[in-house]
């Protein structure tokens, strides 16, 4: 059967493609790799102006960000954006994409993707700040609704290991595998950390895993410089709560975005730096991203140098 499916892109313009199932599952897939994550609806909404007041209004709530530990009401009128939340201005087709192909939409389709902006981040603030415990953060994070990346995520991704532990871990952000467990680093990078743990005679009961972002990011694209904004209170309070005597960046990412600094991993790895906690100074390193060495098996003689250190250190400190 031929026939001709419409589908708006970015707003702007009609594409007519064949109504095939092989056309519209290569398409689908392109745009989830590409991070497109919400189907259009129906009517034109002014989503700069409708999310600039729910801002408010969150703002004004305070941790009301947070308050929807009860279930929310999926609200079915309200169409969606864009994930960057870019106003999508002309009429759209009648019915969603999702429905004219007989897609099911995700669990999160109904709730308003939200703006990222200077009131979203200073909610995720306090009520990071409030929280007194890690399980207490683990439900203030399930409950946030300021970051995007949880309406088209499966799972919360908030930690593995051992909270006790002297040495902690903090990645960029969860990939497929860890998606669908709800835990960080178990896919194939997380099973090549386990075994550079294993060489230094540790495992993860004896490290804290966990993330900058505890999302997925759509198709693994980058998170964008708001949503780790809005996600970073999450993971200084983690750090804080833990309170480790060494902590690994895995990649250059978390080392930047948890200590300013602008180097790459490569002029970054394996030189001692502090991170500053609660008025006393962490030692922190940086090292090759797992999935990196995956790809580049060479850096990992690097990556083994960078592991004895982190050995040695936490002997260091344990003579302390
Ligand atoms: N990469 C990360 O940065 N974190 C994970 O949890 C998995 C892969």
């Amino acid at each position: 059967m031929t026939g001709v499916v419409k589908l708006r892109a970015g707003g702007s313009h009609l594409q007519q493609i064949p109504n095939d199932p092989r056309h519209l599952e290569a398409l689908l897939d392109f745009y989830a790799g590409a991070g497109v994550d919400c189907f259009l609806q129906d009517d034109p909404v002014d989503w700069v102006a409708l999310t600039r007041a729910q801002a408010a209004q969150r703002a004004q709530a305070g941790s009301q960000v947070a308050s929807s530990a009860q279930p929310q009401q999926p609200r079915q009128q309200t169409p969606a954006s864009n994930f960057q939340g870019q106003a999508t201005a002309p009429p759209v087709p009648a019915a969603p994409i999702a429905a004219q192909i007989g897609a099911v939409p995700p669990a999160s389709m109904g709730q308003s993707p939200v703006l990222p902006d200077r009131e979203i981040i200073a909610a995720a603030r306090d009520l990071a700040a409030s929280a007194p415990t890690l399980d207490e953060l683990r439900n203030c994070l399930s409950a946030f609704e300021g970051c995007n990346l949880k309406l088209t995520a499966k799972k919360l991704v908030f930690a593995d290991g051992n909270p006790e532990a002297k040495l902690m871990f903090v990645g960029e952000a969860p990939g497929r595998d860890e998606d669908l467990q709800g835990l960080p680093f178990v896919g194939r990078s997380g099973q090549l950390l386990d075994r550079m743990l294993a060489a230094i005679g540790l495992d993860r009961s004896s490290a804290y895993i966990a993330n900058v972002v505890p999302w997925r990011p759509p198709g693994n694209r980058t998170p964008t410089p708001q949503e780790t904004e809005i996600c970073k209170p999450f993971i200084l309070r983690q750090i804080e709560l833990v309170n480790p005597d060494v902590l690994v960046f895995l990649g250059a990412a978390s080392a930047k975005t948890l200590l300013g600094v602008q180097d790459g991993i490569r002029k970054m790895r394996g030189r001692w730096m502090t991170y500053p906690c609660k008025g006393r100074e962490i030692s922190a390193i940086a090292t090759y991203h797992p999935a990196y060495l995956l790809r580049s098996p060479l850096e990992k003689r690097l990556s083994w140098r960078d592991f004895l250190a982190i050995k040695q250190k936490l002997g260091e400190k344990a003579a302390d």
